[in-house]
């Protein structure tokens, strides 16, 4: 695991563009996996200035369950509607037939390359502490907290759904290259559980620690805990 530490947030959107415009540059039919959240906005908004991506297929993280396409909305809003990917190399998992995700992630190739965000207690797409190392795509129930982190993105904390579908980690450890961001003192804790402890499944995103070919970005706030 290579870790890339940035003296301010702009700086570390930028290395994170470069990783994924040399990927999608090198190999223009690249499979991207695809984050959401506040972190990777400004990644996707600098990343559509620069590439069409007309060739790239995608596939995102995770879904909620029980609302209607919310993460599909904020991936058009943020990176689709600006790119030229076109609707049928675009893929989001669902939890009438989950397993299926996994089934067309290896039927596209792969993921050559995998972008992720971090939650505040330390999950990578929607896997929650005590996730299964070898776990798959599927349903699962959100924590209190992550319903909490993620409430600014709906018009109530009450709106916000209890369940979501998402790639494994299994599904993730597969992907041939990852680049997880990290940006913001809010984050601290959970990047240094997950680069200076034991890989567990307390801290679903220390499993990366386990890959061969995983960039942790992080802007100098959220690198503030691997201080000693
Ligand atoms: C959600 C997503 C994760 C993302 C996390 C961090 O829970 N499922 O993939 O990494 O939010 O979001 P933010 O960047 O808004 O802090």
């Amino acid at each position: 695991m290579k870790v890339l530490i940035f003296s301010t947030k702009k700086e570390a959107v930028e290395a994170a563009v470069k990783v994924i415009l040399k990927q999608v540059k090198t190999k223009p039919n690249s499979t991207l996996g695809l984050a959401s959240g506040s972190t990777v906005i400004p990644i996707y908004n600098l990343l559509s200035k620069k590439t069409s991506m007309s060739k790239t297929k995608t596939f995102n993280l995770d879904e909620y369950t029980s609302t209607k396409n919310t993460l599909r909305k904020f991936m058009q809003k943020h990176l689709f509607i600006k790119t030229k990917i076109k609707k049928q190399n675009i893929h989001f998992p669902n939890a009438i037939n989950p397993k299926n995700y996994d089934r067309e992630i290896e039927n596209a190739g792969g993921i050559d390359l995998q972008i992720l965000g971090i939650g505040q207690n330390g999950h990578i797409a929607f896997n929650e502490p005590c996730s299964q190392f070898s776990s798959k795509t599927r349903k699962i129930k959100l924590s209190s907290s992550t319903r909490k982190s993620n409430s600014h993105f709906f018009k109530s904390p009450k709106q916000v759904p209890t369940h979501a579908v998402t790639m494994g980690l299994a599904t993730i450890m597969s992907s041939k290259k990852i680049i997880l961001i990290a940006t913001g003192k809010n984050k601290a804790e959970a990047i240094a559980k997950t680069i200076l402890s034991k890989p567990s499944a307390k801290t679903p995103a220390s499993i990366l620690q386990n890959h061969k070919d995983t960039i942790i970005i992080l802007d100098k706030t959220a690198a503030s805990g691997l201080k000693k």
